[in-house]
């Protein structure tokens, strides 16, 4: 059984028979849900089944244990933080789901939090379950409040999979089984602030106009993509040029991801609309908020029921952001991922000069960190060797060459001592097969 620092002192017995359970699993994995999801699992190496997780660390079936730097962004606060867990079970014991005929609490409270720390003017909040959501929101209203139809997005950009969201996502694979998507998006280089001019002066002179601009301040999905100084900036300019709006996508560098509360926060521009979900619910309910100025919220002010959600905003989801919250100001999560982001960066950065053969480049801010492969294939082999090793990272959706490390705040230098040597090994590994694959000059 393996032991991490951090690990230990769990409460779930292990089953008797864990292999036949993970047995059970995957065949109806296979029967149930998709047969290559479960072939895929077989041939990385995910024959197991997580069991308990506690901060930073994930417990397998079998007792073995993991660091995890994964989570697609959504643990800021590491697994079960016990004060977002506490709120939760309280607020379950007293009202789970609103009526949605009577106001409740949570849904005011966190709306009125999230406008008291938010870029100035975002004073509205719609709440919904997902990043997805959080994003049809954003484009209903930029076209509900402009009159307008365009939209500007970035290739390579990521923001969801509903059919709206995805007419945003920069990604052809995910897009053309189901095209015909929204007409007016056009997705321009992302970084490139003299294309980002150029395009919103064509969008603007179309029929349907301008509505507006959509990007992730730091493209995540894409491989941690940091644009250049500026470039938000020549956002917001371009938008304010041509009376479009500006929405920036904050659902996974938003709630201290990158060491501030929001990734706008690094160049101090303020967007019209602001998208949050991922670390919004501590790592313990699904949330998604989207957060607009006065002046774009008109149309939803006008008509309430113009754009609902049963379940968003419900109770349970407003008490686990609210703790979520409280628990990044008490605990000061934005400082500690600025720390341990300080030191992360330089490690990094020895990593791929010591393994230059399989590691093309590193990059990234506070905990949004990407670690860019020389090649595709090293990618899904990489993950696989962590995961023996017992460091859980993730890919990219869009750039599968991009393992990406998304530690919670909380963890320790031990354990990123721990998931540094680990990485250091997987990597060795990962130069001397590089090195195997390597045609030399003139062969064939
Ligand atoms: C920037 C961004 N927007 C939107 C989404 C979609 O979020 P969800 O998977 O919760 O729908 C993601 C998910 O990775 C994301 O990174």
């Amino acid at each position: 059984m393996r032991r991490l620092p951090g690990g230990g002192d769990w409460t779930r017995a292990l089953p008797e028979d864990p292999d036949a359970l993970v047995e059970g699993v995957l065949t109806d994995i296979e029967r149930h849900v998709g047969t290559n999801l479960a072939r895929v699992m077989r041939f990385m190496g995910l024959t197991t089944l997580e069991w308990e997780a506690r901060g930073a660390v994930v417990r397998d079936v079998h007792g073995r244990e993991y660091l995890d730097c994964g989570g697609y962004g959504m643990f800021l606060h590491g697994h079960s933080h016990p004060h977002v867990v506490a709120a939760v079970q309280r607020q379950a014991a007293l009202l789970a789901q609103s009526t949605r005929l009577l106001p409740h609490a949570g849904q005011a409270q966190l709306a009125a939090r999230l406008a008291a720390v938010a870029p100035q003017g975002l004073q509205y909040a719609f709440f919904s379950n997902s990043g997805a959501e959080s994003v049809e929101a954003a484009l209903k209203l930029a076209r509900a409040a402009t009159g307008r139809t365009g939209v500007l997005a970035a290739e390579g950009g990521f923001h969801g999979k509903t059919l709206g969201a995805l007419s945003a996502t920069g990604k052809p694979a995910y897009r053309d089984p189901f095209q015909p998507l929204l007409a007016g998006f056009t997705h321009v280089p992302y970084g490139d602030a003299a294309a980002l001019f150029d395009a919103c002066e064509r969008a603007a002179a179309q029929p349907g106009g301008l509505a507006a601009v959509l990007l992730e301040p730091i493209q995540g999905e894409a491989g941690v993509v940091i644009p250049p100084d500026g470039y938000l900036a020549a956002a917001r300019a371009a938008c304010d040029r041509h009376g479009a709006l500006l929405i920036l996508d904050e659902v996974q560098t938003g709630m201290g991801r990158t060491g501030t509360l929001f990734g706008c926060g690094h160049s101090g521009v303020r967007p019209d609309i602001l998208t949050l979900a991922k670390s919004l619910g501590g790592g313990v309910m699904p949330i998604g908020a989207t957060l607009a100025t006065a002046a774009c919220w008109r149309p939803f002010d006008e008509n309430p029921f113009l754009h609902t959600s049963t379940f968003g905003g419900s109770p349970l989801a407003c008490a686990a952001a609210l703790a979520a919250l409280e628990a990044i100001e008490q605990e000061d999560l934005c400082g500690r991922a600025r720390a341990l982001g300080e030191r992360i960066g330089p490690d990094l950065r020895r990593l791929a000069d010591a393994h230059a053969s399989s590691i093309a480049a590193v990059r990234g801010v506070g905990l949004l960190w990407g670690i860019e492969l020389r090649s595709e294939g090293l990618g899904g082999w990489l993950l696989s060797r962590l995961l023996d090793a017992g460091v859980l990272v993730v890919h990219s959706l869009n750039q599968p060459r991009v393992l990406r490390v998304m530690p919670p705040a909380l963890l320790t230098s031990e354990q990123w001592g721990f998931v540094l040597q680990a990485l250091d090994g997987a990597a060795a590994e990962a130069d001397a097969l590089a090195a195997e694959l390597t045609v030399p000059d003139g062969a064939g």
